[in-house]
């Protein structure tokens, strides 16, 4: 027997928004952490939703048919593999054309902030949805400044402390909320044994004596527990990795409840810092190991990719 759909939607009520799978009270939007397309269409199909999805050059080097190109002794000129990188972000903006993509420029240690600037001048074009990831570094922060006023929406990554978040916030003011997101890695926080939860929450709380137009994006998640506490917490967007989207989808899209308690383990807590957001950006203490080391990673990933 087939119920009419009014009936299915009317049953499943409590639990979902007519129309989609989301959770009624979900109010934080699910990013799908990725490079290839074909996982965007399987976690749509999954949830039922999907409101954007974040890429980096490490993604983008895992993609299958990059992967198959260089399993062949096959690697890419320059030109070719940016060609590649538009070629995926245009198919993941064809299935979720209402969502943001974060792409990402190149940029290693020595690249300087008009370079990146002239990068993401050129990525911005791809998509009408674009968000432009610059690493959360001096010369990062320089291009963001400028990128914000020539328009562009950006999304600061490689965030490891309430500095450098307040840093990403001074240096986008004025921006509209929805243009500027800063990304804190949590799972990088949490590998060396500091409990990368207490970063979101202390950047949450330091935003509240804001303007709201930074959104926070938790990033570099690992777990279910990661996605729980941070929707608890109120983060403004998550990004999960497909295998975590899918348990999440296996367990039944949970939401966490007023008891819910995050055990972070043996970690360390990152204690709160009073951190003033009226300052000039460049005022605040934005160097970390862990953001020069992923800068390392996501250009020695990339350089992987090309033809010597
Ligand atoms: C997303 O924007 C980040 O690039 C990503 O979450 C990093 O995750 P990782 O620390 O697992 O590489």
């Amino acid at each position: 027997m087939r119920f009419p759909e009014e009936y299915v939607f009317s049953i499943m009520d409590s639990l979902v928004i007519r129309g989609t799978m989301r959770p009624k009270d979900l109010k934080t939007r699910i990013f799908l952490d990725g490079g290839d397309p074909e996982e965007t269409r399987e976690i749509i199909r999954l949830l039922g939703f999907l409101d954007g999805q974040t890429t980096n050059p490490t993604l983008i080097s895992k993609n299958p048919r990059a992967r198959y190109h260089l399993e062949r002794g096959e690697k890419f000129t320059r030109e070719e593999i940016l060609d590649f990188y538009r070629e995926t972000v245009r198919e993941i903006h064809e299935l979720i054309p209402e969502g943001s993509i974060s792409v990402e420029v190149y940029g290693d240690l020595l690249t300087f902030a008009e370079e990146m600037l002239r990068q993401a001048k050129e990525m911005f074009s791809w998509i009408p949805n674009a968000h432009i990831k610059f690493p959360t570094s001096r010369e990062g922060l320089k291009a963001a400044e400028q990128a914000v006023k020539n328009g562009l929406r950006v999304n600061l990554t490689l965030c490891f402390t309430q500095e450098q978040a307040a840093a990403v916030y001074a240096a986008t003011r004025g921006a509209k909320r929805g243009d500027v997101y800063v990304s804190p890695f949590i799972g990088r926080l949490d590998d060396r044994g500091e409990n990368g939860m207490d970063l979101i929450s202390h950047i949450l709380k330091m935003y509240q004596k804001g303007d709201g137009h930074v959104m926070v994006l938790t990033a570099s998640v690992r777990k279910i527990d990661h996605l729980l506490f941070a929707l608890k917490l109120g983060s403004d967007i998550i990004t999960l990795p497909f295998n975590v989207l899918k348990e999440w989808c296996e367990r039944g899209l949970p939401v966490p409840q007023v008891d819910y308690v995050y055990h972070p383990g043996n970690f360390k807590n990152i204690p709160f810092k009073e951190v003033d957001l009226t300052e000039n950006w460049q005022a605040y203490d934005i160097r970390h190991e862990l953001t020069d080391k992923g800068m390392e990673r996501f250009s020695a990933d990339w350089n992987g990719l090309i033809k010597a």
